[in-house]
């Protein structure tokens, strides 16, 4: 049997367990109960389950096929965002201020979905299958911990997962190689001026000018400092300052984003950004201090699985199902996957204008056509089956 066979067996099912988990969504290090449910299910299954039990969230599902040889991960986030949903449709969630507003309700459909295929074809497996459900992909630091539980990131061979992605037409699935999103880093930004009185601004340093001005010299560093080619950003998401209308302020604190593809080019950009703040500080008589701190690398599909995951596709859903896709700036965890394993992370299309899935991930309107998360379900499971024959 292959994978294709079985898209329409599990349509309804994968479909029905999205919409389960998008009624019961659990913020990052809290999927309790989403832990608890995909445990059952698994274990229904006849799958062998491995509970993170000290942090009660998150899980690993072993499937050892009918002959040994190598293992393979297949991996799923599993939390939701602190945003309050806007949907009116019957399975909205049913928590106030908490969503499934990126899509991981979809990728543990799709995981559930690639366990039943892969139990109805043990016969195929050459090796073993592990089912990775990581808990905390929003908050960075998710794949990090989980790569420390238990021992299934010392056993396997390769990994492959995937998300799905509002802007790629729904059934689309793009397995470009090389970078394809971004590393994301954050920073701090602290101004020290002189606090005086809102008429006597010659007698203060006025920080909010000070940080004004950073915001504005900030912008040079993509426009000036970095190849025209290459794809950078930096973004100041907060400023605070100041409290009263006749104060001038004598501090000030931003934060912001920085995102890259090219690890060596990290320093350059860190760089830049430091010398704009100290010294913009510098002319205006006041100081700055820059923290800087990267929370996720580049994610980046090596050329052979790339390769495998495109002959898989058109293989399991057909040629026209095989999309190209631009590399994306939003930074993934899958990223610390891939610095120790070959594997190759997929877009997952699920953009439908009729059933209004046009929102982008993390809006409060956010929803996917979910008719097609079993056909990503039979990528997945065909991906480890033919890995594992291709690489004994
Ligand atoms: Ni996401």
């Amino acid at each position: 049997m292959h994978s294709r066979e079985l898209i329409e067996t599990y349509q309804s099912y994968v479909q029905d367990w999205r919409r389960h988990f998008h009624k019961y969504p659990e913020l990052s290090n809290e999927e309790f109960e989403t832990t608890k449910t995909l445990a059952k299910e698994l274990e229904s299954m006849g799958v062998e389950v491995q509970v993170d039990t000290e942090r009660g969230t998150g899980l690993i599902g072993i499937i050892r096929g009918d002959k040994t040889g190598k293992a393979i991960a297949l991996r799923a986030d599993i939390d939701a965002l602190p945003v309050v949903e806007h949907n009116t449709f019957d399975f909205k969630s049913t928590v106030e201020g908490k969503m499934h507003a990126c899509g991981h309700d979809g990728h543990m459909a799709i995981l559930l979905g690639a366990a039943k295929m892969l139990m109805d074809m043990k016969d195929r497996i050459e090796g073993t299958v592990y089912l990775v459900f990581q808990p905390a992909e929003e908050t960075g630091g998710g794949a990090q911990n989980f790569i420390n539980f238990g021992n299934w990131f010392n056993e396997i061979d390769a990994i492959f997962g995937g998300h799905v992605w509002i802007d790629l037409p729904a059934g689309l699935v793009s397995v470009e190689e090389g970078p394809r999103m971004a590393a994301s880093s954050l920073f701090n930004i602290n101004v020290k001026g002189k606090q005086g009185h809102g008429a006597q601004p010659h007698q203060a340093i006025d920080a909010v000018v000070v940080a004004s001005a950073i915001v504005l010299n900030l912008q040079t560093v993509v426009s000036r400092n970095i190849s025209a080619l290459d794809s950078v950003v930096v973004t100041v998401g907060n400023i605070h300052s100041g409290t009263e209308w006749n104060v001038i302020p004598g501090e000030a604190t931003m934060g912001g984003t920085v995102r890259f593809f090219d690890p060596t080019q990290e320093e350059h950009i860190v760089a830049s950004i430091r010398r704009i703040v100290e010294h913009t500080a510098a002319a205006y008589g006041a100081t700055a201090e820059f923290i800087y701190e990267n929370r996720v690398p580049p994610t980046i599909n090596d050329t052979a699985s790339s390769a495998l995951a495109e002959r898989v596709v058109i293989d399991t859903l057909g040629v026209h199902k095989l999309s190209k896709m631009r590399k994306v700036m939003p930074g993934e965890d899958f990223a610390w996957y891939l610095r120790e394993k070959p594997g190759c992370f997929a877009f997952i299309g699920i953009q439908n204008p009729e059933i209004d899935a046009v929102y982008d991930h993390h809006n409060n309107r956010f929803t996917m056509d979910d008719s097609i998360l079993s056909a990503a379900s039979a990528v997945y499971a065909e991906y480890a089956i033919q890995w594992l024959l291709e690489n004994k």
